[in-house]
């Protein structure tokens, strides 16, 4: 069943357009990668997504029921069936970890104190973040603070999550860490993800489904799980970002015949 279909979105800042014919459907309990180069308008995706930026043309619908065709408490009422990690995980600094989980609970107003408190501390053992309760933002690692974002934004239970780089400035294991939480919940709630990343690691451990991003052409040039575009695309700029080939060179970005892989430098890595 679908969770959210988006229907060729135009998104510009002004006269500069970012992205245009952006289609893609997210089917409930499946996990969604928004990939691209940087710069190719992924967190400006997200941002159209979650309500904060109208789009210049096109739809978003949550539950056939289209966002920006809805009044703003319309609006209101869909914003409650999903979470969102911003890149920078956003907690605020003045409150400690467990006021910050419980504010989207106590907006949601569904629960009394003590059972906000609870369902708190109850999402913050998910994220193995149990003894942290009492602590502020600036005593956790960067880690550690992704993962009190993400225990906030999964409180209300929301049925999609928008998560926009979790992994990125993160070691390794922390990494790791925060994709099989992604997937325990996922597990869990029954929730759909989509989220931008780039991992490599991560986008082909956790995504069943995707959309590339292209900044040059300023439009989607490819549409499928990470894996299988790695292994399968045919698209020089998608194999650099997933497969790590040698990228087009510039005068040839959108060209979209193969190369083979053996006439390349393996040492030469595409930048993301
Ligand atoms: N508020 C804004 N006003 C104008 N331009 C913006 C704004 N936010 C982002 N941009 C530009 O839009 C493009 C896409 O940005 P962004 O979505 O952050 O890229 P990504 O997340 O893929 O790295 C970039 O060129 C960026 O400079
Ligand atoms: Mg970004």
């Amino acid at each position: 069943m679908t969770l959210l279909a988006v229907d060729d979105l135009e998104m510009r800042f002004g006269e500069r357009l970012i992205q245009t014919g952006v289609s893609f459907k997210v089917e409930r309990g499946t996990i969604f990668a928004i990939m691209g180069g940087s710069g190719c308008g992924k967190s400006t995706l997200l941002k159209h997504l979650v309500g904060l930026l109208p789009p210049a043309q096109g739809s978003v619908t949550y539950n056939g029921v289209d966002y920006w065709g809805a009044d703003e408490a319309g609006q209101a009422s869909l914003r409650t069936g999903f979470g969102m990690l911003f890149q920078s995980a956003a907690l605020w600094s003045s409150m400690t970890i467990l006021e910050n989980v419980c504010l989207p609970l106590e907006q949601q107003g569904k629960l009394d104190e003590a059972q906000r408190e609870a369902r708190a501390r109850e999402v913050l053992e998910w994220v193995d973040l149990g003894k942290f309760a009492e602590f502020y933002p600036s005593d956790l690692s960067g880690g550690m603070k992704k993962r009190a974002g993400l225990a906030r934004a999964i409180g209300t239970e929301p049925p999609l999550l928008f998560l926009d780089e979790p992994s990125a400035g993160l070691d390794p294991i922390s990494s790791k860490k925060l994709d099989n939480l992604v997937l325990d919940i996922r597990s869990r709630t029954g929730c759909a993800v989509v989220f931008v990343s780039h991992e490599l690691p991560s986008l082909f451990a956790i995504a069943d489904d995707g959309i590339f991003l292209d900044a040059d052409s300023k439009t989607p040039i490819a549409h499928g799980s990470p894996s299988a575009l790695r292994d399968t695309s045919t698209h020089r700029t998608v194999r650099a970002f997933l497969a790590r080939e040698e990228p087009p060179p510039p005068a040839a970005q959108n060209g979209a015949s193969p190369v083979p892989s053996a006439t390349m430098p393996s040492s030469t890595l595409a930048t993301p």
